[in-house]
C-alpha cells in the first residue's frame, strides 16, 4: 500500500511525524477499550464465536473498521487462542470450560491508522501454573518495551525478552514476530521476540511497531493446522501472548495500546 508519510530508513522503515502519534494513539486506545469491554463475556459456557460478534458489533458502533476481516481471506474481528494455541486461533463454536486461558488479539483501523493489541483472560478460575505464565508473558512483554528507545537496536529487545523468559524456564516462540504497524497492518521490520545485543536495525524516533511475545510453558515448537491459520505448540503445553503497540519518541516510546480501565492482565481486577 502507498504511504506518503514520513520517510524509509534503509532498513526500510518508517519514521512517522510526531503528530501522527494521535491517531495511533486513538487507534490503539480504540483496541484496548473493547478488550477492556469483553472481559465480562470471558466466562466458561461462552462460546468464542460470541466474543467475536461482540467485538464485531463494538468496532463498528466505535467508528472503527476491523483489519483483520478480509485480511487475506480472515473472516473474523478477533484472533482468540485458548490453551495450547498459540496465536491466529479462530473463533468459533468452541464452548470455553473453567481454567481456559485465552488470548484476544482485536486490530482496528480508525482513521486510517491500525490499532493492533492483544492480552490474555481465563474463563473461571486461573490455575497457579497458567498464572505463571500469564505474568511472566506480560513481564517480557513489558521488559521488552523497557528496550525502545533511539539508539538501541531490535536485537537488544529481543535479547532481553528471551533472556528473561528462558530464566523462568519457559520458551519463546520463534516462528511469529512483532511487526511495524502505523497506516499499514504489517510493516518492516520483523521484531523478533529472541536475539543478540546490538543487532539489528537501530531505533530512532518516530518508528511504530508492535511487540507481542508468545510464551511457552514447554518447548518453543509450533504447527500451522490443517485449517492453515490455527497455530498450536508441538508438544500441546499451555502458550500465552501480550500484545502492545508502540512508537518511539526522543527518549523512550510511548504505548498506544493501554487499558483505559486498568484491565491488561486478569489478576489486575
Ligand atoms: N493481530 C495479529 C497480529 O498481531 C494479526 C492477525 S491477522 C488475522 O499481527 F488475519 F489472523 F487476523
Ligand atoms: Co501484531
Ligand atoms: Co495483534
Amino acid at each position: 500500500m502507498d504511504d506518503p508519510r514520513g520517510r524509509l530508513t534503509k532498513d526500510g522503515i518508517r519514521i512517522y511525524e510526531r503528530g501522527d502519534f494521535a491517531g495511533m494513539q486513538a487507534a490503539g486506545e480504540c483496541a484496548a477499550r473493547i478488550l477492556d469491554e469483553v472481559a465480562p463475556l470471558v466466562q466458561p459456557g461462552a462460546t468464542t464465536e460470541a466474543l467475536d460478534d461482540f467485538i464485531r458489533n463494538r468496532v463498528t458502533e466505535l467508528g472503527a473498521t476491523s483489519a483483520t476481516i478480509g485480511y487475506r481471506g480472515y473472516r473474523h474481528a478477533s484472533c482468540i487462542s485458548v490453551n495450547h494455541v498459540v496465536c491466529h486461533g479462530i473463533p468459533g463454536p468452541k464452548v470455553l470450560k473453567d481454567g481456559d486461558i485465552l488470548n484476544i488479539d482485536v486490530t482496528v483501523i480508525l482513521d486510517g491508522w491500525f490499532g493492533d493489541t492483544s492480552r490474555m483472560y481465563v474463563a473461571g478460575t486461573l490455575s497457579r501454573k497458567a498464572e505463571r505464565l500469564l505474568d511472566v508473558t506480560h513481564d517480557a512483554l513489558m521488559i521488552g518495551i523497557e528496550k525502545v528507545k533511539p539508539g538501541n537496536t531490535f536485537g537488544d529487545i529481543g535479547h532481553a525478552i528471551q533472556t528473561y523468559v528462558e530464566s523462568q524456564r519457559m520458551s519463546v516462540v520463534r516462528d511469529f514476530c512483532g511487526h511495524g504497524v502505523g497506516r499499514v497492518f504489517h510493516a518492516p521490520p520483523n521484531v523478533l521476540h529472541y536475539g543478540r545485543p546490538g543487532t539489528g536495525a537501530t531505533l530512532e524516533e518516530g518508528m511504530i511497531f508492535t511487540i507481542e511475545p508468545m510464551v511457552n510453558l514447554g518447548r518453543p515448537e509450533t504447527k500451522v493446522l490443517a485449517d492453515d491459520w490455527t497455530a498450536v505448540t508441538r508438544d500441546k503445553s499451555l502458550s500465552a501472548q501480550y500484545e502492545h503497540s508502540v512508537g518511539v519518541t526522543a527518549d523512550g516510546c510511548e504505548i498506544f495500546t493501554l487499558s483505559p480501565g486498568g484491565r491488561f492482565h486478569p489478576t489486575w481486577g
